[in-house]
């Protein structure tokens, strides 16, 4: 197996490993999980199914708050298509779902149809985001809790979800109300401190004026924009990514309009943040 970093802060492309084979080494991959926070894998071409039976080595594959509302008992792939005639949602530094009290643990990113220019991921490093700040501000952050909601998701799910819309953005709101996280978490298994930032989930720091709290949002919304903290992947048809979500930031570059990009995501659940 071999693990080649594509970045400074973070990232590492993976080659060597059959993915298919049950007893291909996943304790060396888990291990370059948690070491690069997200890793890559050219030309995996995994099925539906293997996708799947990928994820269960990494835990509990979740059912996607969406597709329980609409009555999901099983684990959910997500497939979100973005084309000349949709929007593409993940066009801004998040986590994803940290409006649930329980964030997924970690993702797995299938390429199904990659544009032929543009629509790469970019990934943040949140721990080396979080080792950047003055010693006063990782104090200052620290205290802090912060309240994530789903109204600007609920805002994508109105545009997409048709005559379902309503129903759907109802029971979104009654089974995921208002969540608090601390503003840095620790992470469960590598210790580290990461930035829990979430772009539009995250609404407001509790305790702090409305004004103080929009500033301090602003001042991670810039620092976690810096490229140094950034990978970024250039796909190809059945590429995979696999990231933790506890130690990452993520957004899609908007750059491939017109054309058709297709992938299909499944997540790991995790546990409440601390
Ligand atoms: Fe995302």
């Amino acid at each position: 197996m071999q693990v080649t970093p594509v970045a400074g802060a973070l990232g590492a492309e993976i080659s060597g490993v059959d993915l298919r084979d049950p007893g291909f080494d996943f304790a060396g991959v888990y291990q370059a999980l948690l070491d690069h926070e997200v890793i890559f894998f050219r030309e995996a071409n995994l099925t539906e199914a293997e996708h799947l039976a990928l994820g269960e080595r990494f835990g509990t594959p979740s059912i996607f708050p969406v597709a329980r509302l609409m009555g999901a008992t099983e684990p959910t792939m997500t497939v979100i298509a973005d084309g000349p005639h949709s929007a593409n949602a993940a066009d801004a530094w998040h986590t994803d779902v940290t409006w649930t009290a329980t964030p997924p643990k970690c993702a797995l990113l299938h390429m199904e149809l990659a544009p032929e220019r543009g629509g790469d991921t970019l990934w943040c490093s949140a721990t080396a985001a979080f080792d950047a700040l003055s010693e006063p501000m990782q104090q200052f952050l620290s205290g802090l809790t912060a309240v994530h909601d789903n109204e600007g998701f609920i805002e994508g799910v109105m545009k997409k979800a048709g005559d379902a819309a309503e129903s759907l953005a109802e029971g979104l709101r009654r089974d995921y109300p208002p969540v608090q996280h601390p503003l840095i978490r620790t992470h469960p298994e590598t210790g580290k401190k990461a930035i829990l930032y979430a772009g539009r989930f995250l609404k407001h720091i509790e305790g702090l004026t409305d004004a103080e709290s929009t500033s301090v949002l602003q001042l991670i919304d810039d620092h976690v924009k810096e490229p140094r903290f950034h990978c970024r992947w250039r796909w190809t048809n059945g590429d995979l990514a696999i990231w933790d979500e506890r130690s990452t930031l993520h957004r899609a570059a908007a750059d491939h309009f017109p054309q058709e990009r297709i992938i299909r995501r499944l997540e790991i659940d995790g546990d409440r943040p601390y």
